[in-house]
């Protein structure tokens, strides 16, 4: 039956995307952060007073088995390194919640079949948070598309990338926690082509692999795709430095400029010879823009949906298997996935 009641979030991890999303959390109507895990109870108590919202302080645990097993969480979202995502996650759906799960969902397609195989057997969502796919401007720029109102796209350049100066502990570089431009940066580019041209034909990619304990990624990578009818577009990440983190899309009629690929600012069409104008956003950007990710969840939640339209888990599972396919003609190993 549905319900209007507010769903009821859990979050995996303490670390800066989670105090991102939950900070989101707390501004989007029809969302309710309830409770957060962490490997560390104090932390977990300290992250759970900084999001109390109307003096309601969300429930804290020291461990993710406690987390998942609030009889009160509904959803949880998964907020862990890469390559702690499989793990997470099955536990949430084995204990019956609803899965959002940070991007890359695993780090190989096979890992993600695993959880598309679960989440189906025991009825329950799971999405991928690729925030971009519910971004109101991306949406807007598609329906543009769609509509024929800029032209048939031929040409997309889309990168991101930033200068990781981090321990080699750390997520960014560690194999063993899937570590890489690819899994952290390039999903994105991969994405963004994928939403505006469809399934890619062909990829050939090279990259600067480094080796590091456990196994190898890359610091930066490019990547050169065929699209249905001939249609190209060259793919970009970085680890070692301050890219454009920016999209353009060239067509029969003129050029898109997409400020960050990831999370646009603005989107500009400039017919040949003309002016640029403004793309117009579906809704308004909610929080940062994950808030939007979150509206969706919570409208295939309530709506009964096993998947979002809007991130599909063939959409996810494609984008995988490209990476996977990346990964493979540049040698990287990572010892899970
Ligand atoms: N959508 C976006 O815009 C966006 C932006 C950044 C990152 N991400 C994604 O979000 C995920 C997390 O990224 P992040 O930047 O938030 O990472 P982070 O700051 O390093 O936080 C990761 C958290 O995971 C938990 N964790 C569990 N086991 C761990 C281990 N062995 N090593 C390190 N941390 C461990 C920790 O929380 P506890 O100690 O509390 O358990 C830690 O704080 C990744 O999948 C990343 O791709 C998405």
């Amino acid at each position: 039956m549905p319900t209007t009641e507010p769903v009821r979030w859990g979050v995996v991890a303490t670390g800066a995307i989670a105090r991102a999303f939950s900070r989101d959390l707390l501004v989007t109507p029809g969302a309710e952060l309830v409770a957060v895990g962490s490997r560390r109870p104090e932390v977990a108590a300290a992250f759970a007073r900084e999001h109390a919202r109307d003096g309601a302080v969300p429930r804290s645990y020291g461990s993710y088995e406690e987390l998942v097993a609030d009889p009160e969480v509904e959803i949880v979202y998964v907020a862990t390194p890469h390559a702690l995502h499989l793990d997470n996650a099955r536990l949430a759906l084995e204990a019956g919640k609803h899965v959002l799960c940070e991007k890359p969902l695993t780090v190989s397609a096979g890992d993600a079949e695993t959880l598309v195989a679960l989440a189906a057997e025991r009825g329950r969502f799971l999405m991928e948070a690729m925030w971009t796919a519910t971004h109101p401007l991306v949406r807007g720029l598609l329906a543009g598309l769609r509509e024929g109102r800029f032209g048939t796209p031929r040409q997309v350049h889309a990168d991101l990338g930033f200068r990781v100066d981090a321990d080699p502990s750390s997520r960014m570089l560690d194999p063993v926690l899937g570590a890489g431009a690819l899994l952290d940066m390039g999903v994105y580019p991969l994405t963004f082509a994928h939403l505006v041209l469809g399934e890619a034909e062909e990829l050939t990619a090279v990259g600067d692999v480094r080796s590091a304990p456990g196994g190898t990624f890359d610091m930066d990578v490019a990547i050169a795709g065929r699209y249905a009818g001939g249609a190209v577009a060259a793919m970009t990440a970085s680890m070692s430095s301050w890219s454009p983190g920016s999209a353009t899309v060239a067509t029969d009629l003129g050029r898109i400029d997409v400020d960050v690929v990831f999370r646009p600012t603005r989107i500009t069409f400039t017919p040949h010879g003309g002016a640029p104008t403004a793309v117009e956003s579906t809704e308004p950007v909610v929080g940062e823009g994950y808030g939007n990710e979150i509206l969706e969840a919570v409208r295939c939640v309530r709506g009964g949906l096993l998947e979002s339209p809007l991130v599909p888990h063939a959409q996810t599972l494609t984008i995988l298997r490209q990476m996977d396919e990346v990964r493979r003609q540049l040698g990287i190993v990572h010892p899970v996935g």
